[in-house]
């Protein structure tokens, strides 16, 4: 049994239908934050629980022999928007579920990590990070990545073998959609407005890699040998691009489909910007990405021409609009009490 926390999310969806499809039995862990609805046509497969990391119930955990922990918050602006209950969840609740995984024996351990960790600045020198580099993130995001990184590596032992993917800027369809992520937002922007509007020249170096290739990447690595995956942090990408070349390519894949034209600002530059090698991933573990931007930006298209996802008013497309708009109900009701 695997046990995918964050499974109800922009990942965890997908992941859960590509272990489905390879015959693996699942449980999902998740509070729902976004809902539960993009498990809907699996829910009769998977063993769905309804719970919060941050008030882990051990039970979650028995019968599991690998866990795939997304479950977190996922970005900049929602790490930010709460720093301490970021650290909670992504750092310490890590450690928690780390922990009781290892009393229990279950030693495959995959970890969600970011190449976000790996930013240091517009001012610093421009150099291929490998997963050896010196990493000092700063923002609230990276920093409770990176601890939770070194919570793990800490817990590494014979019983309790973890494999740190730090991955780069997601893209691609999921059931679980968001258009918060620079190639999602770019296809969303082209059928609203036609217009990809490019901040800073564009020139920021990001690396990305298609949803469907973190899905078998994670397959690739619960088949590997542990002795080659245990204890390692690995960076997932497909390649290093710069913004303004991200909006040529989704202009590309979109041609014949809506009219796209690249609008670019050029204003001083505080945004992320670092590469990072993969020769580690290929080497190690054999896998590498194969979706390109332009090939998943055409995909998304058909999705959305199809009417699927296309609501781009959403708010849950959008974690930090979601959260936000949660957190005001919440208080609102609150201090309603009841409704009616
Ligand atoms: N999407 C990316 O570009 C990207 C890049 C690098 C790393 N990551 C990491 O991958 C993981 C998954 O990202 P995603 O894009 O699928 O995010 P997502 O926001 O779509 O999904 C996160 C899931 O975690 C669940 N969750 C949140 N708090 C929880 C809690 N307290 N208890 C249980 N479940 C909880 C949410 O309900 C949601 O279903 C995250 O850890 C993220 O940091 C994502």
């Amino acid at each position: 049994m695997i046990l995918v926390t964050g499974g109800a999310g922009y990942i965890g969806a997908v992941t859960v239908r590509e272990l489905l499809d390879k015959g693996f039995a699942v449980r999902v862990l998740d509070k729902f934050l976004y809902g539960d609805a993009p498990l809907d046509d699996v829910r009769t497969r998977i063993d769905c629980i309804s719970g919060d990391l941050c008030r882990l119930d051990e039970a979650v955990l028995d019968g599991v022999d690998v866990v795939i922990h997304l479950g977190g918050l996922s970005n900049d602006p929602t790490a930010e928007f709460n720093p301490e209950a970021n650290r909670r969840l992504n750092t310490d609740a890590t450690r928690t579920l780390a922990e009781a995984c290892k009393r229990r024996g279950i030693k495959r351990f995959i970890f969600s990590s970011s190449c976000a960790v790996y930013d240091r600045g517009m001012m610093a020198e421009d150099v291929i990070q490998d997963e050896d580099a010196a990493v000092e993130p700063r923002a609230a995001y990276a920093t409770s990545k990176h601890a939770a990184e070194r919570a793990l590596l800490a817990l590494t032992d014979k019983d309790f073998q973890p494999t740190i993917f730090r991955q780069g800027t997601v893209y691609g369809w999921s059931p679980r959609m968001r258009y918060d992520l620079v190639v999602n937002t770019f296809v969303r922007c082209a059928f609203e407005s036609g217009r990809l509007t490019v901040h800073c020249g564009g020139e920021m170096w990001r690396p990305l890699v298609d949803v469907t290739d973190v899905a078998k990447c994670y397959l690739a690595c619960i088949q590997a040998d542990l002795k080659d995956v245990g204890g390692q942090i690995f960076n997932l990408a497909y390649k290093n691009f710069r913004i303004l070349e991200l909006a040529h390519w989704v202009k590309k894949a979109l041609d014949g489909i809506v009219p796209v034209e690249i609008e670019v600002e050029y204003g001083s530059n505080t945004a992320r910007d670092y590469r990072v090698s993969t020769k580690k991933l290929e080497r190690v573990l054999g896998f590498r990405p194969r979706v390109s931007v332009e090939e998943s930006a055409r995909h998304m298209a058909r999705k959305i021409q199809a009417g699927i996802h296309a609501d781009f008013h959403n708010p849950r497309y959008y974690n930090i609009q979601w959260l936000e708009l949660l957190v005001e109900i919440e208080q609102h009701l609150k201090r309603l009490g009841s409704i009616f």
